[in-house]
Parts: structure tokens; C-alpha cells; sequence
């Protein structure tokens, strides 16, 4: 049995603006992973492939399953890419636990996890690089016209700031950055959200653009002040770049009901993070604060919680 795993991810400013070439900060989720494991099978056909994915469902032949589904197109994608055609026959088992459409990176952490693990048995070198570059054509798949933030971090498990088509940086955080997550319950598909961020752009182009460039500033600054450990400034970013998330269109009553109540509990800042429109959100919290946060979440209704760190 071979295996292989991939973190899920937050971003932690900069979502959307980033598909329009501004700079985001993303981190690892390092309390949630994608898994998938191959045991070679004693019978079954030439490049058979048996798929056991409870999370949507399959259990069977991969040529079996419908063309249209979207596990099996990442799956043959993924053959393709690692250039695999005629193999003995295999099963591949793939469990997750990031909750998916949520903006925790699920998509892109499974197909980390797949190609890793069939990298693994084919017995190809791949380097992160090109697992992320892989798992970048997987993701538009799932997403149309992904940034490549999800693919990048959840590949290099590691704190980044990255430009679309620029080579990510990964970023030296002095301290740990507290973090409490909460999941809103509203599933949150990302391709939805950044068609209508689309629609808003081509409809307002300056208005937009000048949305995307204020987001990039506090993008900026946010990494100063991740790199300089200064909490406060941190926490203030957070709300400026939730009031211009709010503005692009893709916050939501029962977003802004759980940072209101990230706040009230004590966070120095919150936002949503990811697609935004339902999925999750963020709060930046300490010591003292991360439980009292955590319960206001739940008051407010999260159905999921979640307490984490960013570190590098
Ligand atoms: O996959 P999600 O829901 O975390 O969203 C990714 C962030 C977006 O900026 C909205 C889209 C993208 O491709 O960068």
C-alpha cells in the first residue's frame, strides 16, 4: 500500500483579487488533509483503475464511471499528465477531511494527494513544483479559471504570497498567528462566486479594478505585518480587506453575523475567506481570545469550528 496526503488551506487575504493579478497570502491547514492510497490488485483490467471515493460516492471501475463526473475527468486528467497509459491494474482509495465547497482547499488537497500518491507508484520523480503545475490543470476542472493559490499552497505546505504567473514566495512568520475558522454551513462552489465577481468586473470595470488594487495594498501590508509579527495591524487588515470583500459582492448576512460575532468575542480582526457568498470564515486570535471566539462562532450559528495557526 502506498500513500500520500496533501493539507487543505486558508487564504488569508487577497481572495478574487488575485484572479485579477493582485497579490494574496495563503497558508497550509495543516489539521485537514487530503489522503489517497494505491494497492496494486491481483485481477482487473489493463490500466483498470478501481475507485473508492465515499466522499462523492464511488466505489467501482473508474471506465465505469460517467464521463461527465468530475473525480473521474481529474483522475484520467492526471493519468495524462503523469504520461501513465497501459498499467497493471490498481485500486485508489481517496478520503478527505476538508469540507468541501467550503473554501478550505478540498478540491485542490485531493488532487495534490492523487498525484502524489500515483507518482509514488509509478515511480516518478516529480518535484512540488510540478505536482502544484499538475494540480493547477486539475483544478480548472473543478473551477474554470483558478488563480493556482489553492494548487500552490496546499503543494508547498507552507505560508505563501503569491502573484498569478509569478513565482510564489514563502513567507518567514516570526511568531504563530492564531487563527479560528468557522464554517457557515452555506456551501459556497467557487466557480459561482468568481463568475459573479466577473459579471460585477465587466460590468464596472474601474470601479472593480480600483477594488482589486485597495485589496492588493492591504495584501501588502498584511505581509509586513505577518513578517513583523504586529498582531494589531494584522487584525485591522483583516477588516479592511473583509469591508472590500463586502463591496466586490461576495460577502453575506450570515458571513457578516460571524465575524460580528468573532469580533464581539474578542477577535482583532475577521474576514471570509475563499470564495465567499456561504463557506467560511477567519478570525485572528490569541491566547486568551481563541476559546471565547470559538463559542461565539457557535452561538452565531457555525455549524463547523475550527482552531489553527499559521506558521512557517
Ligand atoms: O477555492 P476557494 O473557495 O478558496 O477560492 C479560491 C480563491 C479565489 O480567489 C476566489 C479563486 C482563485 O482561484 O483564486
Amino acid at each position: 500500500m502506498i500513500e500520500a496526503s496533501s493539507p487543505g488551506k486558508m487564504i488569508l487575504f487577497g481572495e478574487h483579487a488575485v484572479v485579477y493579478g493582485q497579490p494574496a497570502i495563503a497558508a497550509p491547514l495543516l489539521g485537514l488533509r487530503a489522503r489517497a492510497r494505491i494497492e496494486a490488485l491481483e485481477a482487473g483490467p489493463t490500466a483498470g483503475i478501481w475507485v473508492k471515493a465515499p466522499g462523492v460516492g464511488h466505489n467501482g471501475w473508474l471506465h465505469e464511471i460517467d464521463a461527465g463526473d468530475l473525480t473521474a475527468q481529474a483522475l484520467r486528467r492526471s493519468l495524462e499528465l503523469l504520461d501513465r497509459i497501459d498499467f497493471p491494474p490498481f485500486r485508489l482509495e481517496i478520503q478527505a477531511d476538508i469540507p468541501p465547497a467550503s473554501g478550505l482547499g478540498s478540491s485542490a488537497a485531493t488532487s495534490v494527494a492523487i498525484l502524489r500518491v500515483m507518482a509514488k507508484h509509478f515511480e516518478l520523480e516529480v518535484s512540488d513544483q510540478t505536482i502544484s503545475s499538475h494540480a493547477y490543470e486539475l483544478e480548472k476542472i473543478h473551477h474554470g479559471t483558478p488563480s493556482g493559490i489553492d494548487n500552490t499552497v496546499v503543494s508547498l505546505a507552507k505560508p505563501i504570497y503569491f502573484r498569478k504567473e509569478s513565482p510564489p514566495q514563502t513567507l518567514e512568520i516570526p511568531g504563530s498567528v492564531r487563527i479560528v475558522i468557522a464554517d457557515s454551513g452555506v456551501p459556497s462552489p467557487t466557480g459561482r462566486a468568481v463568475s459573479q465577481v466577473r459579471h460585477s468586473w465587466e460590468g464596472e470595470r474601474d470601479r472593480f479594478e480600483g477594488l482589486f488594487k485597495r485589496v492588493g495594498a492591504v495584501v501588502d501590508r498584511a505581509r509586513r505585518a505577518l513578517e513583523g509579527d504586529e498582531l494589531p495591524a494584522l487584525g485591522e487588515l483583516m477588516d479592511q480587506n473583509q469591508a472590500l470583500l463586502a463591496e466586490i459582492g461576495v460577502s453575506s448576512p450570515d458571513l457578516e453575523r460571524l465575524i460580528a460575532a468573532a469580533k464581539a468575542a474578542g477577535a482583532r480582526g475577521a474576514k471570509l475567506s475563499g470564495a465567499g457568498l456561504g463557506g467560511n470564515v477567519i478570525a485572528l486570535a490569541e491566547e486568551h481570545t481563541r476559546n471565547p471566539i470559538e463559542r461565539g462562532f457557535r452561538q452565531a450559528g457555525a455549524r463547523w469550528t475550527l482552531q489553527t495557526e499559521v506558521r512557517s
